[in-house]
């Protein structure tokens, strides 16, 4: 018999349901999605995606939204910022955003998944289909003023670590499938924009 135990150390076995994705998205007549809002703190990620929850809970689709702070006071509360943590918490996003696409959910993540690998793993581990990486561009002296949290006047005078665009890398997408000018747009508007898409593709 062959000894399978290093591709799986734990010996676990997965048992599939009777019930399907494709199921659960037939009964709730919608299609699961997952729409990655990546940027540099301070680009609108959250707040634009909030903006897009309302509009599409409004039209009667069920919605749910990750938010990479609000779970780094949970799920990843024993995360930081290393880089090594930032992939961790990457993929603990990943996963459970897979669970709520695949119950037929759109899902809105927002986290700034500085690293490119990072994002190529959630769109492979969720699947291109299903998966839209929208690019909230705002530069970083732009950021910097906005400093909606007081956390980038913190990493300037070195009070903080490993800051995304101070002193820690943000890989910016080299393809991403929409780009939101948060520094020409609205909130309004740049919500529009991703709306006008998924009704274009998914809805
Ligand atoms: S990620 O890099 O791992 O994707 P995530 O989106 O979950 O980051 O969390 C980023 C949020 O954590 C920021 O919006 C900010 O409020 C807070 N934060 C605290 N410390 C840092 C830091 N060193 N770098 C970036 N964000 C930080």
């Amino acid at each position: 018999m062959k000894d399978d135990t290093t591709s799986n150390p734990n010996n676990v076995v997965g048992q599939a349901g009777e019930i399907q994705s494709e199921d659960r998205c037939r009964l709730f007549k919608q299609q699961g999605l997952v729409l990655w809002f990546t940027g540099l703190s301070g680009s609108g990620k959250s707040t634009i995606a909030i903006e897009v929850e309302k509009k599409l809970v409004a039209y009667g689709r069920a919605v749910n939204r990750l938010d990479g702070d609000n779970l780094r006071q949970g799920l990843n509360r024993d995360l930081k910022f290393s880089e090594e943590d930032r992939d961790e918490n990457i993929r603990r996003i990943t996963e459970v955003a897979l669970l709520f696409k695949d119950a037929a959910f759109i899902t809105l993540v927002s986290a700034i998944a500085p690293y490119i690998k990072m994002r190529k793993f959630a769109r492979n581990r969720i699947g291109s289909d299903h998966f839209m990486e929208v690019y909230v561009k705002a530069s970083l002296e732009e950021c910097i003023k906005r400093d909606p949290k007081g956390l980038y006047k913190k990493a300037i005078s070195g009070q903080l670590e490993n800051f995304t665009g101070i002193s820690d890398p943000y890989e910016e997408p080299e393809n991403p499938d929409l780009v939101l000018d948060t520094m020409k747009f609205s909130v309004n508007q740049c919500a529009e924009q991703v709306w006008g898409r998924v009704c274009e593709n998914f809805v």
